[in-house]
Protein backbone atom coordinates (compact mmCIF):
# COMPACT_ATOMS: atom_id res chain seq x y z
CA UNK A 1 0.00 0.00 0.00
CA UNK A 2 1.63 3.19 -0.69
CA UNK A 3 0.81 6.32 0.40
CA UNK A 4 0.84 10.45 -0.86
CA UNK A 5 4.43 11.81 0.65
CA UNK A 6 6.00 8.34 0.46
CA UNK A 7 9.81 8.40 -0.91
CA UNK A 8 11.33 5.31 -2.66
CA UNK A 9 14.06 4.83 -4.65
CA UNK A 10 14.18 3.28 -7.88
CA UNK A 11 15.18 3.19 -11.59
CA UNK A 12 13.70 5.10 -14.50
CA UNK A 13 12.10 2.43 -17.09
CA UNK A 14 10.70 4.17 -19.64
CA UNK A 15 9.50 7.94 -21.71
CA UNK A 16 5.93 9.10 -21.71
CA UNK A 17 4.64 11.77 -24.37
CA UNK A 18 3.73 14.00 -24.72
CA UNK A 19 3.24 14.38 -20.93
CA UNK A 20 7.27 14.19 -20.77
CA UNK A 21 7.02 12.09 -17.73
CA UNK A 22 9.87 9.84 -16.84
CA UNK A 23 8.48 6.45 -15.72
CA UNK A 24 9.43 4.45 -12.84
CA UNK A 25 7.35 1.54 -10.75
CA UNK A 26 6.50 1.36 -6.62
CA UNK A 27 4.88 -1.82 -5.81
CA UNK A 28 3.66 -2.53 -9.16
CA UNK A 29 2.05 0.62 -9.50
CA UNK A 30 3.15 3.18 -12.57
CA UNK A 31 4.66 6.28 -11.36
CA UNK A 32 5.41 9.50 -13.48
CA UNK A 33 7.99 11.61 -12.30
CA UNK A 34 8.74 14.83 -14.15
CA UNK A 35 12.37 15.82 -15.32
CA UNK A 36 14.04 12.62 -15.23
CA UNK A 37 15.96 10.01 -18.04
CA UNK A 38 15.94 6.57 -18.76
CA UNK A 39 18.49 4.79 -16.81
CA UNK A 40 18.73 6.56 -14.06
CA UNK A 41 18.29 5.74 -10.40
CA UNK A 42 16.44 8.53 -8.12
CA UNK A 43 14.63 9.26 -5.11
CA UNK A 44 11.09 10.23 -5.57
CA UNK A 45 8.26 11.27 -3.20
CA UNK A 46 4.77 10.55 -4.26
CA UNK A 47 2.66 13.29 -4.70
CA UNK A 48 -0.62 11.90 -5.75
CA UNK A 49 -2.19 8.94 -5.89
CA UNK A 50 -4.66 7.63 -8.19
CA UNK A 51 -6.43 4.19 -8.28
CA UNK A 52 -3.91 3.02 -11.55
CA UNK A 53 -0.70 5.10 -11.61
CA UNK A 54 1.04 7.72 -9.31
CA UNK A 55 2.63 11.45 -10.04
CA UNK A 56 5.89 11.91 -7.96
CA UNK A 57 8.69 14.81 -7.45
CA UNK A 58 12.17 14.15 -7.74
CA UNK A 59 14.16 13.96 -4.58
CA UNK A 60 17.52 13.04 -5.70
CA UNK A 61 19.64 11.75 -8.75
CA UNK A 62 21.16 8.97 -7.03
CA UNK A 63 22.80 7.68 -10.50
CA UNK A 64 23.12 10.52 -13.04
CA UNK A 65 22.48 9.76 -17.04
CA UNK A 66 25.48 10.67 -19.00
CA UNK A 67 22.69 11.97 -20.93
CA UNK A 68 21.53 14.62 -18.67
CA UNK A 69 22.18 18.39 -19.51
CA UNK A 70 22.03 21.57 -17.94
CA UNK A 71 19.22 23.45 -19.91
CA UNK A 72 20.78 26.16 -21.17
CA UNK A 73 16.97 28.83 -20.86
CA UNK A 74 17.00 30.54 -17.49
CA UNK A 75 13.27 29.82 -17.83
CA UNK A 76 13.33 26.21 -17.81
CA UNK A 77 13.36 25.79 -13.98
CA UNK A 78 10.30 27.60 -13.85
CA UNK A 79 8.39 25.49 -15.64
CA UNK A 80 7.82 26.97 -18.74
CA UNK A 81 5.83 25.01 -21.38
CA UNK A 82 7.58 26.17 -24.66
CA UNK A 83 10.44 22.99 -23.93
CA UNK A 84 9.94 20.58 -21.94
CA UNK A 85 13.04 18.48 -23.20
CA UNK A 86 15.88 20.68 -22.19
CA UNK A 87 17.04 18.37 -19.93
CA UNK A 88 18.03 15.43 -21.95
CA UNK A 89 20.73 15.36 -24.58
CA UNK A 90 19.33 15.64 -27.54
CA UNK A 91 20.18 12.37 -29.09
CA UNK A 92 18.02 10.68 -26.11
CA UNK A 93 15.26 13.64 -27.10
CA UNK A 94 15.21 11.49 -30.32
CA UNK A 95 15.68 8.28 -29.00
CA UNK A 96 12.00 8.55 -26.82
CA UNK A 97 10.56 10.65 -29.30
CA UNK A 98 10.91 7.29 -31.17
CA UNK A 99 10.08 4.90 -29.10
CA UNK A 100 7.09 6.46 -28.32
CA UNK A 101 5.89 7.38 -32.12
CA UNK A 102 6.30 3.20 -33.03
CA UNK A 103 4.58 2.63 -29.62
CA UNK A 104 1.02 4.15 -30.58
CA UNK A 105 1.65 3.28 -34.18
CA UNK A 106 1.69 -0.26 -32.82
CA UNK A 107 -1.81 0.30 -30.25
CA UNK A 108 -3.70 2.33 -32.19
CA UNK A 109 -2.47 1.58 -35.90
CA UNK A 110 -2.06 -2.02 -35.55
CA UNK A 111 1.42 -1.36 -37.38
CA UNK A 112 4.23 -3.66 -36.92
CA UNK A 113 6.86 -1.71 -38.11
CA UNK A 114 9.23 -4.42 -39.51
CA UNK A 115 6.73 -5.00 -42.26
CA UNK A 116 6.62 -1.31 -43.32
CA UNK A 117 9.57 0.18 -44.77
CA UNK A 118 10.76 2.51 -42.19
CA UNK A 119 12.78 5.33 -42.95
CA UNK A 120 13.77 6.87 -39.72
CA UNK A 121 13.66 9.38 -37.54
CA UNK A 122 14.83 12.57 -39.00
CA UNK A 123 16.99 14.89 -36.53
CA UNK A 124 17.11 18.90 -36.55
CA UNK A 125 20.54 20.07 -37.08
CA UNK A 126 19.59 23.08 -35.23
CA UNK A 127 18.22 22.54 -31.68
CA UNK A 128 17.86 25.87 -30.58
CA UNK A 129 16.45 28.99 -32.18
CA UNK A 130 14.49 27.16 -34.97
CA UNK A 131 11.53 28.71 -34.89
CA UNK A 132 10.39 31.09 -37.30
CA UNK A 133 7.20 31.77 -35.03
CA UNK A 134 5.97 32.57 -31.46
CA UNK A 135 2.88 33.46 -30.21
CA UNK A 136 3.73 35.29 -26.38
CA UNK A 137 0.87 36.13 -24.05
CA UNK A 138 0.54 39.12 -21.59
CA UNK A 139 -0.41 38.86 -18.23
CA UNK A 140 -0.27 40.65 -14.69
CA UNK A 141 0.52 39.59 -11.18
CA UNK A 142 0.26 42.05 -8.45
CA UNK A 143 0.15 45.21 -10.88
CA UNK A 144 3.25 43.99 -12.87
CA UNK A 145 2.87 43.55 -16.54
CA UNK A 146 3.86 40.28 -17.70
CA UNK A 147 4.66 39.04 -21.04
CA UNK A 148 5.91 35.42 -22.01
CA UNK A 149 4.49 31.42 -21.95
CA UNK A 150 2.34 29.93 -19.74
CA UNK A 151 3.43 26.77 -17.95
CA UNK A 152 2.47 23.64 -19.01
CA UNK A 153 -0.79 22.80 -17.77
CA UNK A 154 -1.86 26.01 -16.13
CA UNK A 155 -3.57 28.23 -18.84
CA UNK A 156 -4.07 30.88 -16.30
CA UNK A 157 -0.32 31.36 -15.01
CA UNK A 158 2.47 32.69 -16.60
CA UNK A 159 6.01 32.62 -16.57
CA UNK A 160 8.16 35.98 -16.99
CA UNK A 161 10.12 35.48 -19.72
CA UNK A 162 13.74 37.37 -20.31
CA UNK A 163 14.47 35.20 -23.47
CA UNK A 164 13.26 32.69 -25.28
CA UNK A 165 15.81 30.17 -26.87
CA UNK A 166 13.04 28.90 -29.72
CA UNK A 167 13.89 31.74 -31.28
CA UNK A 168 16.88 34.18 -31.98
CA UNK A 169 18.07 34.96 -28.43
CA UNK A 170 18.74 38.37 -29.11
CA UNK A 171 15.61 39.20 -31.21
CA UNK A 172 13.33 37.57 -28.30
CA UNK A 173 15.08 39.01 -25.48
CA UNK A 174 14.90 42.77 -26.76
CA UNK A 175 11.20 41.98 -28.13
CA UNK A 176 9.98 41.01 -24.79
CA UNK A 177 11.71 44.06 -23.24
CA UNK A 178 10.70 46.10 -25.73
CA UNK A 179 6.82 45.59 -25.47
CA UNK A 180 6.62 45.02 -21.82
CA UNK A 181 8.41 48.41 -21.32
CA UNK A 182 5.36 49.68 -23.83
CA UNK A 183 2.97 48.31 -21.67
CA UNK A 184 3.95 49.89 -18.89
CA UNK A 185 4.76 53.08 -19.72
CA UNK A 186 1.35 53.71 -21.53
CA UNK A 187 0.08 52.04 -18.69
CA UNK A 188 -1.81 49.13 -20.12
CA UNK A 189 -2.66 46.16 -17.89
CA UNK A 190 -2.38 42.67 -19.06
CA UNK A 191 -5.03 40.21 -19.79
CA UNK A 192 -6.54 37.75 -17.01
CA UNK A 193 -7.55 34.52 -18.81
CA UNK A 194 -9.97 33.35 -15.42
CA UNK A 195 -11.50 37.16 -14.95
CA UNK A 196 -11.26 37.95 -18.77
CA UNK A 197 -9.93 41.20 -17.90
CA UNK A 198 -7.10 42.95 -19.47
CA UNK A 199 -6.17 44.93 -22.40
CA UNK A 200 -2.85 43.66 -23.59
CA UNK A 201 -3.16 40.10 -24.92
CA UNK A 202 -0.68 38.28 -27.38
CA UNK A 203 2.35 39.78 -28.89
CA UNK A 204 3.12 37.32 -32.42
CA UNK A 205 6.50 37.33 -33.64
CA UNK A 206 6.80 35.88 -37.22
CA UNK A 207 11.01 35.82 -38.74
CA UNK A 208 11.56 34.91 -42.40
CA UNK A 209 14.59 32.81 -42.33
CA UNK A 210 15.15 33.96 -46.48
CA UNK A 211 15.02 37.83 -45.68
CA UNK A 212 15.77 37.65 -42.16
CA UNK A 213 12.44 40.32 -41.89
CA UNK A 214 10.42 40.42 -38.95
CA UNK A 215 6.64 41.07 -38.52
CA UNK A 216 4.97 41.61 -35.37
CA UNK A 217 0.77 41.17 -34.39
CA UNK A 218 -0.24 42.89 -31.16
CA UNK A 219 -3.32 41.35 -29.77
CA UNK A 220 -5.63 43.15 -27.44
CA UNK A 221 -9.15 43.43 -26.40
CA UNK A 222 -9.80 46.66 -27.50
CA UNK A 223 -10.04 48.09 -30.80
CA UNK A 224 -8.07 51.32 -29.24
CA UNK A 225 -3.96 51.33 -28.89
CA UNK A 226 -2.58 54.25 -26.87
CA UNK A 227 0.77 56.07 -28.25
CA UNK A 228 0.99 53.71 -31.34
CA UNK A 229 3.74 56.29 -32.94
CA UNK A 230 5.57 56.37 -30.10
CA UNK A 231 5.95 52.76 -30.04
CA UNK A 232 6.41 52.46 -33.99
CA UNK A 233 8.97 54.81 -33.69
CA UNK A 234 11.29 53.02 -30.74
CA UNK A 235 10.57 49.62 -32.74
CA UNK A 236 11.77 51.09 -36.28
CA UNK A 237 14.97 52.36 -34.47
CA UNK A 238 15.87 49.69 -31.85
CA UNK A 239 15.21 46.81 -34.11
CA UNK A 240 15.41 47.43 -37.87
CA UNK A 241 14.95 43.99 -38.91
CA UNK A 242 10.60 44.76 -38.35
CA UNK A 243 9.14 45.66 -41.38
CA UNK A 244 5.48 45.16 -40.24
CA UNK A 245 3.41 45.90 -37.45
CA UNK A 246 -0.08 44.87 -36.82
CA UNK A 247 -2.68 45.79 -34.11
CA UNK A 248 -4.91 42.67 -33.75
CA UNK A 249 -8.47 43.02 -31.78
CA UNK A 250 -8.41 39.24 -30.17
CA UNK A 251 -12.02 39.85 -27.90
CA UNK A 252 -12.80 35.97 -28.16
CA UNK A 253 -13.20 33.89 -24.61
CA UNK A 254 -10.59 30.88 -26.33
CA UNK A 255 -7.38 30.76 -25.54
CA UNK A 256 -5.76 30.84 -29.27
CA UNK A 257 -5.19 34.01 -30.87
CA UNK A 258 -7.99 35.43 -32.89
CA UNK A 259 -7.91 37.66 -35.63
CA UNK A 260 -11.23 39.37 -34.99
CA UNK A 261 -10.02 42.66 -36.54
CA UNK A 262 -6.93 43.74 -37.66
CA UNK A 263 -5.36 47.29 -38.63
CA UNK A 264 -1.78 47.77 -40.15
CA UNK A 265 0.14 50.21 -37.70
CA UNK A 266 2.96 50.19 -39.78
CA UNK A 267 4.97 48.65 -43.01
CA UNK A 268 3.53 45.35 -44.05
CA UNK A 269 1.97 42.01 -43.00
CA UNK A 270 3.56 39.83 -44.91
CA UNK A 271 6.99 38.50 -46.22
CA UNK A 272 8.30 36.00 -48.12
CA UNK A 273 9.96 32.61 -47.59
CA UNK A 274 11.92 29.98 -49.46
CA UNK A 275 11.55 26.57 -49.43
CA UNK A 276 13.58 24.73 -51.43
CA UNK A 277 13.28 26.79 -54.39
CA UNK A 278 9.73 27.62 -54.26
CA UNK A 279 8.97 31.03 -52.89
CA UNK A 280 5.94 31.32 -50.75
CA UNK A 281 4.46 34.68 -48.87
CA UNK A 282 4.03 34.54 -45.58
CA UNK A 283 1.09 36.58 -44.07
CA UNK A 284 0.67 37.56 -40.30
CA UNK A 285 -1.96 35.26 -39.52
CA UNK A 286 -1.50 32.10 -41.72
CA UNK A 287 -0.71 28.66 -41.30
CA UNK A 288 3.10 28.13 -42.06
CA UNK A 289 5.66 25.38 -40.93
CA UNK A 290 7.67 27.09 -38.17
CA UNK A 291 10.92 24.97 -39.01
CA UNK A 292 11.95 26.40 -41.71
CA UNK A 293 15.04 24.31 -42.22
CA UNK A 294 13.53 20.92 -41.49
CA UNK A 295 10.57 21.91 -43.63
CA UNK A 296 12.46 21.49 -47.02
CA UNK A 297 13.64 17.94 -45.93
CA UNK A 298 9.53 17.41 -44.74
CA UNK A 299 8.26 18.75 -48.43
CA UNK A 300 10.62 16.75 -50.63
CA UNK A 301 10.01 13.55 -48.64
CA UNK A 302 6.16 14.01 -49.67
CA UNK A 303 7.33 14.91 -52.86
CA UNK A 304 9.64 11.78 -52.86
CA UNK A 305 6.17 9.49 -51.32
CA UNK A 306 4.30 10.97 -54.29
CA UNK A 307 6.21 9.42 -56.95
CA UNK A 308 5.18 12.26 -59.98
CA UNK A 309 5.83 11.97 -62.78
CA UNK A 310 4.51 14.97 -64.18
CA UNK A 311 1.28 12.55 -65.83
CA UNK A 312 -0.84 12.69 -62.00
CA UNK A 313 -3.34 14.54 -61.07
CA UNK A 314 -2.51 15.58 -57.65
CA UNK A 315 -5.11 16.94 -54.54
CA UNK A 316 -3.70 18.43 -52.00
CA UNK A 317 -5.83 18.59 -48.92
CA UNK A 318 -5.21 21.16 -46.07
CA UNK A 319 -2.68 23.49 -48.19
CA UNK A 320 -2.55 26.44 -46.27
CA UNK A 321 -0.39 28.97 -48.67
CA UNK A 322 0.33 25.76 -51.21
CA UNK A 323 2.99 24.51 -48.49
CA UNK A 324 3.41 21.53 -50.45
CA UNK A 325 1.09 21.65 -53.81
CA UNK A 326 3.15 24.10 -54.91
CA UNK A 327 6.04 22.39 -53.93
CA UNK A 328 5.55 19.49 -55.77
CA UNK A 329 3.65 20.99 -58.83
CA UNK A 330 6.32 21.09 -61.47
CA UNK A 331 6.49 17.32 -60.90
CA UNK A 332 2.99 16.78 -61.55
CA UNK A 333 0.10 17.67 -64.57
CA UNK A 334 -1.92 19.39 -62.00
CA UNK A 335 -2.37 20.07 -58.48
CA UNK A 336 -5.98 21.16 -57.02
CA UNK A 337 -5.34 22.62 -53.05
CA UNK A 338 -8.35 22.95 -50.59
CA UNK A 339 -7.79 25.02 -47.82
CA UNK A 340 -10.68 26.59 -45.38
CA UNK A 341 -8.66 30.11 -44.38
CA UNK A 342 -9.62 32.34 -47.65
CA UNK A 343 -6.19 34.60 -46.77
CA UNK A 344 -4.38 31.35 -47.36
CA UNK A 345 -5.65 30.53 -50.73
CA UNK A 346 -5.47 33.94 -51.43
CA UNK A 347 -1.61 33.51 -50.50
CA UNK A 348 -1.82 30.48 -51.73
CA UNK A 349 -3.07 31.80 -55.68
CA UNK A 350 -0.23 34.93 -55.16
CA UNK A 351 2.60 32.09 -54.44
CA UNK A 352 1.55 30.21 -58.05
CA UNK A 353 2.41 33.60 -59.47
CA UNK A 354 5.49 34.47 -57.85
CA UNK A 355 6.74 31.02 -58.82
CA UNK A 356 5.45 30.68 -62.53
CA UNK A 357 3.64 28.08 -61.16
CA UNK A 358 0.32 27.13 -63.21
CA UNK A 359 -0.96 24.28 -62.62
CA UNK A 360 -2.12 24.57 -58.93
CA UNK A 361 -5.39 25.61 -58.01
CA UNK A 362 -6.45 26.47 -54.73
CA UNK A 363 -10.56 25.99 -53.64
CA UNK A 364 -11.54 27.59 -50.24
CA UNK A 365 -13.43 25.77 -48.33
CA UNK A 366 -13.20 23.04 -45.43
CA UNK A 367 -12.33 19.64 -47.01
CA UNK A 368 -15.61 18.00 -45.42
CA UNK A 369 -17.55 19.68 -47.73
CA UNK A 370 -15.76 21.28 -51.04
CA UNK A 371 -15.10 17.07 -51.75
CA UNK A 372 -17.91 16.57 -52.94
CA UNK A 373 -17.52 19.29 -55.31
CA UNK A 374 -14.32 18.81 -57.15
CA UNK A 375 -14.15 18.13 -60.50
CA UNK A 376 -14.97 15.13 -61.91
CA UNK A 377 -11.36 13.93 -63.02
CA UNK A 378 -9.18 11.11 -62.17
CA UNK A 379 -7.18 11.74 -58.81
CA UNK A 380 -4.02 10.00 -59.22
CA UNK A 381 -2.62 11.10 -56.00
CA UNK A 382 -3.64 13.13 -52.84
CA UNK A 383 -1.54 14.45 -50.19
CA UNK A 384 -3.17 15.36 -46.51
CA UNK A 385 -1.76 17.53 -43.94
CA UNK A 386 -4.47 18.12 -41.49
CA UNK A 387 -4.55 20.33 -38.09
CA UNK A 388 -3.60 18.20 -35.19
CA UNK A 389 -7.25 16.68 -34.99
CA UNK A 390 -6.43 14.54 -38.13
CA UNK A 391 -8.72 13.07 -40.42
CA UNK A 392 -12.69 13.11 -40.33
CA UNK A 393 -14.13 9.13 -40.96
CA UNK A 394 -16.10 10.97 -43.17
CA UNK A 395 -13.08 12.30 -45.01
CA UNK A 396 -11.50 8.81 -45.21
CA UNK A 397 -14.50 7.78 -46.83
CA UNK A 398 -14.39 10.41 -49.47
CA UNK A 399 -10.70 10.11 -50.23
CA UNK A 400 -11.12 6.20 -50.65
CA UNK A 401 -14.33 6.89 -53.34
CA UNK A 402 -11.86 8.91 -55.59
CA UNK A 403 -9.63 5.63 -55.23
CA UNK A 404 -6.32 7.49 -55.75
CA UNK A 405 -3.11 4.96 -56.42
CA UNK A 406 -1.41 6.69 -53.32
CA UNK A 407 -2.26 8.73 -50.34
CA UNK A 408 0.32 10.95 -48.66
CA UNK A 409 -0.16 11.95 -45.06
CA UNK A 410 1.97 14.55 -43.27
CA UNK A 411 0.88 14.44 -39.44
CA UNK A 412 1.85 16.62 -36.42
CA UNK A 413 0.21 14.54 -34.45
CA UNK A 414 1.21 10.74 -33.73
CA UNK A 415 -2.03 9.86 -31.67
CA UNK A 416 -4.82 10.78 -34.41
CA UNK A 417 -2.58 9.54 -37.13
CA UNK A 418 -2.24 6.33 -36.13
CA UNK A 419 -6.00 6.33 -35.49
CA UNK A 420 -6.32 7.27 -39.18
CA UNK A 421 -3.88 4.33 -40.41
CA UNK A 422 -6.74 1.98 -38.95
CA UNK A 423 -9.20 3.65 -40.47
CA UNK A 424 -7.67 3.80 -44.33
CA UNK A 425 -6.87 0.32 -43.54
CA UNK A 426 -10.45 -0.45 -43.43
CA UNK A 427 -10.55 1.19 -46.70
CA UNK A 428 -8.11 -0.95 -48.26
CA UNK A 429 -5.69 2.13 -47.97
CA UNK A 430 -2.03 0.08 -46.43
CA UNK A 431 0.66 1.97 -44.79
CA UNK A 432 3.84 0.98 -47.07
CA UNK A 433 6.62 3.66 -46.28
CA UNK A 434 6.98 5.92 -43.05
CA UNK A 435 9.38 8.64 -41.75
CA UNK A 436 9.75 10.83 -38.53
CA UNK A 437 10.87 14.52 -38.71
CA UNK A 438 12.03 16.55 -35.56
CA UNK A 439 10.72 19.97 -36.47
CA UNK A 440 9.88 20.75 -32.97
CA UNK A 441 13.61 19.88 -30.68
CA UNK A 442 13.12 20.50 -26.98
CA UNK A 443 9.63 19.63 -27.12
CA UNK A 444 7.56 16.32 -27.31
CA UNK A 445 5.98 17.05 -30.71
CA UNK A 446 7.47 16.02 -34.24
CA UNK A 447 6.25 15.52 -37.72
CA UNK A 448 5.35 12.03 -39.46
CA UNK A 449 5.45 11.74 -43.23
CA UNK A 450 4.01 8.58 -44.79
CA UNK A 451 2.41 6.67 -47.78
CA UNK A 452 -0.24 4.48 -48.09
CA UNK A 453 -1.11 2.10 -51.21
CA UNK A 454 -4.04 0.00 -51.93
C1 LIG B 1 -1.01 21.65 -40.73
S1 LIG B 1 -1.58 22.98 -41.76
C2 LIG B 1 -0.94 22.47 -43.31
C3 LIG B 1 -0.67 23.56 -44.31
C4 LIG B 1 0.18 23.24 -45.52
N1 LIG B 1 0.07 21.88 -45.98
C5 LIG B 1 1.64 23.63 -45.28
O1 LIG B 1 2.51 22.74 -45.27
O2 LIG B 1 1.91 24.80 -45.09
C6 LIG B 1 -3.27 22.65 -41.81
C7 LIG B 1 -4.08 23.63 -42.65
O3 LIG B 1 -5.42 23.13 -42.72
C8 LIG B 1 -6.33 24.21 -42.65
N2 LIG B 1 -7.58 23.58 -42.18
C9 LIG B 1 -7.91 23.19 -40.92
N3 LIG B 1 -9.08 22.54 -40.92
C10 LIG B 1 -9.50 22.51 -42.22
C11 LIG B 1 -10.64 21.95 -42.87
N4 LIG B 1 -11.56 21.30 -42.18
N5 LIG B 1 -10.75 22.09 -44.19
C12 LIG B 1 -9.80 22.77 -44.91
N6 LIG B 1 -8.70 23.31 -44.35
C13 LIG B 1 -8.56 23.18 -43.02
C14 LIG B 1 -5.67 25.21 -41.72
O4 LIG B 1 -6.15 26.52 -41.97
C15 LIG B 1 -4.19 25.05 -42.10
O5 LIG B 1 -3.82 25.95 -43.11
Amino acid sequence: MVQKGDCFEGEVIDFALPESYGIMRKNGLVVFVPQVIPGEKCLVRLTKIKPNYALGELVEIIEPSPFRKTPPCPHFQEGCGGCRLQFMDYGVQIRVKERNALTILEKIGGIVIDRVEYQGFIPAQNVFEYRNKMEFNFGEREGKLLLGLRPLNRYWDLINLEVCYLMPQTLSAGILAFFRDYGNTSHLSGYDPVRKEGILRNLLVRLSRTSHEVLLGLATVECTLPETERMIEGLRIRFPEVQGVVHIVNNSPASALIFEKKRLLFGKDSFIEKIGNIFYKVSLPSFFQVNTELCTVLYERARDYAELSRREMVLDLYSGSGGIGLFVARYARQVIGVEENPQAVEDAHFNAELNTIDNFHCFSGRVEKVLAFLPHERVDVVIVDPPRAGLDKKVVGKIAHLTPRRVVYVSCNIGTFARDVALLAEKGYMLRKIAFLDLFPQTPHFETVALFQK
